[in-house]
């Protein structure tokens, strides 16, 4: 019943340092990004195209953009807010444009100063420019399951959201439990309404990992068919505009995870363990892979 092959995308260099205060070289993050890109992952989401002010972390995302080694094979996407967000991204040369937005009003409006309603039109410009210029788009919708200030969220709700990113014209959805908080009834529930409406090779799912259930999520989110997620190196990340989110749930241990399971991934765990490694010793703080650490101590 468990898939053959499961898709990470790695988000570190996003998600994963969009959350640090300690600034990291842009030459530093080129070179751990192109670790990344030699590690035999398919996918790697290098940077976003923000306001600079609210995410000072990844201020320096053109040079990035620009100066990284492409790998034939692997697609490098970008989050993007906002038409001028899109414009930085494709002078830096994305592949493919994240979209995100929120399920709960008020994360939205803390996260990118809108209301959901008047985020669709600035999102659905973005997707059918992206489009147009021959991108592949992800949408991401945050808080999934429980939102930081109004906490469970229906999902009636987050069907509406996706209803609203498909039909601007979104590839696939990336489903954010933002402050990980989910047990595996949360994702059976939420998995059971979305997929009346979509296919699953259409659906993400992009744990944090805050008290330590991303590894039973994505076991039971497997279980339905999921074979997408996305994951940081060393379990780095969070969102600023998310009080109580944690870092991602970290490549290291998915990958022990799925190779133990027998499924398969492309990447090479030993070069993850030291893109960890290296970002570890830039970021000068132990990370919270627990993988990482076993091999770090071996
Ligand atoms: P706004 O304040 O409504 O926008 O922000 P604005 O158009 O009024 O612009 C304000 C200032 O930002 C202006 O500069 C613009 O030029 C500038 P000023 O005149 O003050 O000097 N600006 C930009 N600069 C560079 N690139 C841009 C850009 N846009 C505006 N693209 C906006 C709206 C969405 C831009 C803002 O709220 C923002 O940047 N928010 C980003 C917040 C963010 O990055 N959060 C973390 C990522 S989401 C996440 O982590 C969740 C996820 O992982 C899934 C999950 O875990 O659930 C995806
Ligand atoms: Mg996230």
């Amino acid at each position: 019943r468990l898939p053959n092959f499961v898709q990470l995308k790695e988000v570190g260099p996003r998600d994963g340092l969009q959350n640090e205060k300690k600034w990291i070289s842009t030459a530093d993050k080129i070179a751990w990004i192109n670790m990344l890109s030699e590690s035999g992952v398919k996918e790697i989401e290098f940077t976003s195209f923000v306001n600079p002010k609210m995410i000072p972390a990844l201020s320096d995302a053109r040079e990035v953009g620009k100066q990284i080694k492409r790998e034939p094979g692997v697609l490098y996407s970008a989050l993007v807010p906002n038409m001028k967000g899109l414009e930085f991204a494709l002078d830096a040369g994305i592949d493919a444009a994240s979209v995100f937005m929120s399920a709960s009003e008020t994360h939205n409006q803390k996260n990118i100063n809108k209301t959901i309603d008047a985020t669709y039109p600035v999102l659905d410009k973005v997707i059918r420019e992206a489009k147009q210029a021959g991108k592949l788009v992800t949408g991401y919708v945050s808080t999934v399951f429980d939102c930081p200030y109004e906490g469970k969220i229906n999902p009636d709700q987050v069907l509406r959201v996706c209803e609203n990113l498909f039909a601007s014209g979104v590839d696939d959805l990336s489903l954010g439990d933002t402050i990980g908080t989910a047990v595996p009834t949360q994702v059976e529930q939420l998995l059971e309404v979305l997929m009346k409406h979509y296919p699953k090779e259409k659906l993400i799912l992009h744990f944090h990992d805050t008290r330590g259930m991303a590894i039973a999520n994505i076991m039971t989110a497997m279980h339905y068919g999921i074979n997408r997620f996305d994951s940081t190196v060393g379990g780095l990340g969070g969102c600023p505009y998310a009080p109580g989110a944690a870092g991602n749930v970290a490549t290291n241990d998915v990958l022990y995870l799925l190779h133990g399971l027998g499924i398969e991934t492309g990447i090479e765990e030993k070069k993850i363990q030291d893109a960890g490694l290296f970002i570890q010793s830039k970021l000068g703080k132990i990370l919270p892979s627990r993988s990482l650490a076993y091999f770090a101590n071996a």
